[in-house]
């Protein structure tokens, strides 16, 4: 499937499923789930190594493990998920040359076929032009952007009047960029829905209601893999709870 293919969803009012990967066991169980799109997302910066932001993580890690995403696969191409993959910190934010070098090498040398990067600056929309001119398909990223974590935290973005207008605004902006899709991330359900309708571009939420075209997830947060989640991700299940009970059972039997 093609990025832009996910348009057509919108159209037919086809739900999209968007879960992260960051390894190939990772990716080979969300194949198996079904999703029709993996997000190699810069999470893995936190949930992988250990960081408390996703700015450490650099260019070649995210291509390390896109490529350790696209091995997991069993399915045939044509049937595995459109893998998408995080721009890192500072791999765009310093000009349009310097962004069509690091998306370029993420799709040269993985499986990926586009790439996510975050804001509507001016600055970040000449980027997405110019990427898109080069053959690179682009997803955006608005409300809770973290990896402006240093100027907004990790609250619940746009909650004010003006503040949702600009991001309605932005959300235009980035369509008319040529972006294929939309990430919003937590943000009230009632922008996300304006801007779900307003949008010829799919709009995939997180933390932003259920009226988008789509929802994405951090697979390690509906797993229950980690101590704690964000306010809008309950687990599915308690992972972490299991692993270590029964790995304490086993522990426990080599000593009797
Ligand atoms: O890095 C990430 O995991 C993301 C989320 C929006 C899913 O960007």
């Amino acid at each position: 499937m093609l990025p832009k293919e996910l348009i057509r969803f919108k159209e037919l009012g086809k739900p999209i499923t968007i879960l992260t990967a960051w390894d190939s066991i990772s990716s080979a169980i969300v194949e198996e789930a079904g999703a029709e799109v993996i997000l190699v997302g810069d999470s893995l910066a936190m949930f992988v190594h250990g960081h408390a932001t996703t700015l450490p993580i650099t260019l070649q890690q995210m291509l390390d493990h896109t490529q350790a995403v696209c091995r997991g696969f069993s399915n045939s191409l044509k049937k595995q998920p459109l893998v998408i993959c995080d721009l890192p910190f500072l791999s765009y934010q310093c000009g349009e040359d310097k962004a069509v070098e690091a998306a370029g090498t993420l799709l040269k040398n993985s499986c990926a076929s586009g790439v996510k990067l975050e804001g509507a600056e001016p600055e970040t929309i000449k980027v997405i032009e110019r990427l898109i001119r080069m053959g690179i398909p682009v997803m955006g990223h608005l409300g809770l952007t973290p990896q402006s974590v240093h100027n907004l935290g990790y609250r619940r973005q746009a909650e004010d009047e003006l503040s949702q207008e600009q991001i309605l605004k932005q959300s235009i902006q980035i369509q008319n960029a040529g972006c294929f899709a939309i990430v919003l991330e937590h943000v009230p359900d009632i922008l996300a829905g304006k801007v779900q309708k307003q949008l010829r571009i799919p709009v995939i939420g997180i933390g932003a209601g259920t009226q988008c075209d789509g929802q994405i997830r951090v697979t390690a947060d509906l797993l229950g893999l980690t101590n704690s989640q964000p306010p809008f991700c309950k687990p599915l299940i308690k992972t972490r709870e299991l692993c270590v009970n029964a790995l304490k059972d086993w522990v426990r039997q080599q000593h009797l």
